[in-house]
């Protein structure tokens, strides 16, 4: 099924301008950017992206990180693009994140591993109307899409 997920790169991946390296990966495997940009998030939020989280011992740090520098927000399009992209980030404890992954070969630490996908349906649907205004988001054709109606 053709799914939508949100993405983001997080500070410190910005910071260690990992961003052209995580896209390459993401553009490579085939998923498409919908809608893309840069902006350093509010606590109000990044407290409302991570609402699943508030209570937990972590939260406040997690608002601190996320709030501390620019990121890229994105939007990704593809067939199952929620699940597909979580597997290409690999597990949050970067230690624990498979060799190939993201996370395990770029970052070190849970608490600065790099990037965020949504991790379900429901969370995709969410995050995406958080972040993105309808007129940010792109419907248009990837190459392989315009070939495919060429041979129609
Ligand atoms: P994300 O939402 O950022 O994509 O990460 P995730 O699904 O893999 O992990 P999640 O459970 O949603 O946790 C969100 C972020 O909180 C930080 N965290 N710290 N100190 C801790 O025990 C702890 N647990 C989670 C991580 O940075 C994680 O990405
Ligand atoms: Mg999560």
């Amino acid at each position: 099924m053709i799914e939508r997920t949100f993405v983001a790169i997080k500070p410190d991946g910005v910071k260690r301008g990992l961003i052209g390296k995580i896209l390459e990966r993401l553009e490579n495997k085939g998923y498409k950017i919908i809608g893309m940009k840069m902006l350093k998030p509010s606590v109000e939020l990044a407290q409302k992206h991570y609402a699943e989280h508030i209570g937990k011992p972590f939260f406040q740090r997690l608002i601190n990180y996320l709030t501390s520098a620019p990121i890229i927000a994105m939007v990704f399009e593809g067939e199952n693009a929620i699940s597909g992209i979580r597997h290409i980030m690999g597990s949050t404890k970067p230690d624990e994140a498979e060799p190939g992954t993201i996370r395990c070969d770029f970052a070190i630490r849970k608490e600065a591993n790099v990037i965020h996908g949504s991790d379900s349906p429901e969370s995709a649907k969410r995050e995406i109307e958080i972040w993105f205004n309808d007129d940010e988001l792109y419907d248009w054709q990837n190459i392989i899409e315009i070939m495919k109606c060429d041979n129609e």
